[in-house]
């Protein structure tokens, strides 16, 4: 085995062929195991329908949650950090545990959780599916990789003497996470720093705070000691502020807006007390280069998947379409056609492809941008939304053609697809100097190849400054363990989620001599 963190039993255990998977098996009990691409949920063919769809009978009203202070907050640190020692030495295979119990905990409550998403979040049921079973997998994941990554380890030393390596939690972590995924991204970035031995102060959304309290519910049920985990539902600007500021904070896992990672930044840098890690996952500007050998259906639905669903409101979604002018006409046409296609309505419709987006802020922003593209670009499709506020704030799904890559500045967050034509005779005229260009925008998140030319694909690759490229498929729907997430530049500083690397950046590190 080339990764030492893999257990070989486990694999063994795996009832997928390994000729089934290009790489290794994962362990058969991760959703990931068995739907390569989360993005992938067919409700049509699963049978959760019936349950979730009395959960979202169920379900009349969101739970209202508590709202903390910046006083609360500081005080909320000073606990935790007191808490910190008796929860660090607590055995990593207890801590293992409490995750295993709260993954099966999540999934056996899979439809009153997606119910939830539906409501607050305004997600679709695929979607909602799809992000309780990331959430179950980050728990199960992130246990199995502690027993491997944080167990001690021998080194070599002269006769006479040992030396060992012990990872540690750090202290007391804050962890701040976004709306888009309320669920999943809460639950990856808590339950990493707890089951490194940190105790944690977590401060979900404004937008979703009900899930994120049933999920701490959870995790309490499953054994997490009260002390271990502090939830501080409230503003960025205030409570979040307030917890990064503390001078006992001892690492921060964030992941949002670039604009608001920079703030922290900056707050690390400028508090007294240690200096601390920030782990950040930040937008995206991804982009999807499509030369003139790709197969027209395959782009369409990637295109179609990654820039529409989720009502765009995903970090790794298509912004940024760069399409060969040799097959341009015609796939601009079918994406026109298969847009025309998609419903766009009410979430908790089951037939729903589109919903709403999360907010009137983030509806106001988006009208604007495509107000200013109305005069500024050239509209190539528009697929009609409902009107009014009432049923949710809905923006039209719409591509636009712009003069250039350089047009676009930053991350539009919503089901707006943007499209540039490169090739011979444009400002792009070669695939390499296209990916500059795309580089030079300075995120560096996902992207997207259609090509059916091999050598291409390895050369963007190998070019493009991006965290994840998905060659010839759609580019969303990362898969904890199988498809490690995260960016590079203005889209985040790493460690990737979901892979073998996240846990051990959680972590402090001793080496400890002992003359024998
Ligand atoms: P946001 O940056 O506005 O807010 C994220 C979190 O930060 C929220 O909990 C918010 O309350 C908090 N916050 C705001 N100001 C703060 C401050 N001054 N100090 C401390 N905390 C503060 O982002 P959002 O609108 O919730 O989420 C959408 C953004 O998240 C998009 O940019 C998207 O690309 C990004 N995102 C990235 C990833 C990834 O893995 N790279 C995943 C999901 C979302
Ligand atoms: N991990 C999420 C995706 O890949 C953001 O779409």
């Amino acid at each position: 085995l080339a990764d030492p963190s893999v257990d070989p039993d486990l694999l063994l255990a795996s009832p997928l062929a390994p000729s089934k998977l290009s790489g290794q098996p994962l362990p058969p009990q991760l959703y990931g195991a068995e739907r390569r691409n989360s993005s992938g949920v067919d409700l049509a063919v699963i049978a959760e329908r019936a349950p979730l769809l009395a959960a979202g009978r169920a379900l009349t009203s969101i739970p209202s949650v508590p709202e903390a202070s910046s006083k609360g907050a500081a005080a909320a640190m000073d606990r935790l950090d007191a808490a910190w020692a008796g929860w660090n030495a607590t055995p990593l295979a207890e801590r293992c545990a409490i995750l295993d119990r709260a993954a099966a905990a999540l999934d056996a409550a899979l439809p009153e959780y997606c119910a939830l998403l539906v409501k607050e979040a305004h997600k679709t049921w695929p979607d909602a599916v799809a992000e309780v079973r990331e959430a179950v997998d980050f728990c199960r994941y992130y246990a199995q990789q502690a027993l491997h990554r944080l167990a001690p380890v021998a080194l070599p030393g002269p006769t006479g003497e040992k030396n060992t390596l012990h990872l540690h939690g750090r202290g007391a972590f804050v962890c701040i996470s976004p709306w888009n995924f309320p669920l999943a991204i809460f639950a990856g970035q808590v339950v990493a720093a707890l089951v490194t031995g940190n105790t944690v102060a977590a401060k979900p959304a404004e937008q979703t705070p009900a899930v994120a309290a049933r999920f701490v519910e959870l995790l309490h049920k499953a054994g997490l000691p009260r002390e271990a985990l502090c939830l501080l539902h409230g503003p960025g600007e205030t409570v979040g502020a307030a917890l990064v500021a503390h001078p006992r904070t001892a690492g921060v896992c964030f992941t949002g807006s670039t604009q608001v990672a920079k703030i922290i930044q900056r707050t690390l840098a400028a508090k007294d007390g240690p200096i601390v890690p920030l782990i950040a996952e930040t937008g995206g500007l991804n982009a999807m280069i499509v030369d003139s050998s790709a197969l027209p259906e395959q782009v369409v639905d990637a295109v179609v998947q990654s820039a529409f669903r989720s009502a765009g409101q995903r970090c790794s979604a298509l912004r940024l379409l760069c399409v060969h002018e040799g097959i341009a006409d015609g796939v601009l046409h079918m994406i026109d056609g298969a847009l025309q296609e998609l419903k766009v309505g009410d979430p908790a419709d089951l037939a729903t492809d589109v919903g709403p987006v999360i907010d009137a802020e983030a509806h106001a922003n988006l009208s604007r941008h495509v107000e200013r593209l109305g005069r500024e670009a050239k509209l190539l499709a528009e697929r009609g939304a409902p009107g009014g506020s009432e049923r949710g704030h809905f923006i039209a799904p719409a591509m636009f053609e712009l003069a250039g890559v350089s047009a676009m500045k930053e991350e539009v967050f919503g089901p707006v697809l943007h499209v540039v034509r490169w090739g011979p005779g444009t400002a792009a005229p070669d695939v390499e100097t296209l990916v500059a260009q795309i580089n030079a925008l300075g995120y560096g998140l996902t992207l997207g190849v259609q090509t059916r030319i091999d050598s291409r694909a390895q050369r963007i690759a190998e070019l493009a400054r991006v965290g994840n490229v998905y060659v010839n498929r759609n580019m969303i729907g990362a898969v904890v363990g199988v498809q490690p997430f995260g960016g590079e530049g203005l889209s985040g500083t790493g460690p990737k989620a979901g892979g073998p690397n996240y846990l051990p950046r959680f972590c402090g590190e001793q080496t400890v001599t002992i003359n024998t």
